[in-house]
């Protein structure tokens, strides 16, 4: 059994993982950002936003790992959050001495451009945004430069829908057409944080 500290416990992705996360053995610690928002199925609440070290260091007490599925919703503008909070949740990991984190980013970013399409490698930043994609960048750096057992997870466009297999690794080719459902991205990342899988490695995750 893993205690979890899942951020980003109220979004697709991380609503898929808090309900799997118990079947597969876990307990989840959900960071939620909404005062409002004080209890959720399948976790023990802990209210705070993410940017702030000191909340985060809260949530972690008891915590083994730490799954980030931190996002901007589609359709906001993605200024800092990502790339603040991934960094706030390092700092506090750090100074709390968990080690675990698998951390969500996206395709489109780092050497996984080199393994999209031609049509992917254009049309991907125009559909999801620059600015978006350089948040996911910057996001990346403060977990690469970290010294925590971390894997970088970045998924294909996301849909709503059952678990599927797979394909998962460094070099997974990907087109404009590629998508993942949450569900199986859950899983993906709920089999990383108890194997301890796909250790310091940038992972593409799409549907097989
Ligand atoms: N959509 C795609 O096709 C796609 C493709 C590749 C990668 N991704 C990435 O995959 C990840 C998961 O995507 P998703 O669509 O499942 O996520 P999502 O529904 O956008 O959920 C984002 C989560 O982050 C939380 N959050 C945002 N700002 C916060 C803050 N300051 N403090 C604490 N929590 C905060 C949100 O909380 P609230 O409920 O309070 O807003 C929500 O729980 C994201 O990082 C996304 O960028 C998405």
């Amino acid at each position: 059994m893993v205690r979890i500290l899942l951020v980003g416990a109220t979004g697709g992705t991380g609503q898929a993982v808090r309900v799997m996360a118990g079947p597969a053995g876990h307990d989840v610690v959900a960071l939620v950002r909404d005062p409002a928002v004080t209890r959720l199925p399948d976790a023990t609440v802990v209210n705070g936003d993410a940017r702030d070290v000191a909340a985060v260091s809260t949530a972690l007490a008891g915590v083994d790992a730490v799954v980030s599925c931190l996002g901007v919703r589609i359709g906001q503008e993605p200024g800092t959050v990502r790339s603040e909070g991934t960094a706030a949740l390092v700092a506090a990991m750090r100074a709390a001495g968990v080690r675990r984190l698998v951390c969500v980013s996206t395709v489109g970013v780092g050497d996984s451009v080199a393994a999209q399409s031609r049509p992917a490698r254009l049309l991907w930043p125009r559909l999801v945004g620059r600015d978006r994609l350089a948040e996911a960048e910057r996001a990346e750096a403060a977990v690469r430069g970290s010294d925590l057992e971390w894997t970088l997870v970045r998924p294909t466009r996301l849909v709503d829908g059952p678990d599927s297999r797979v394909a998962t690794g460094v070099d997974v080719a990907t087109g404009l057409r590629s998508q993942v459902s949450r569900t199986a991205l859950a899983r993906t990342l709920l089999d990383m944080v108890g194997t301890g899988a796909h250790l310091h490695r940038c992972v593409t995750v799409t549907g097989a």
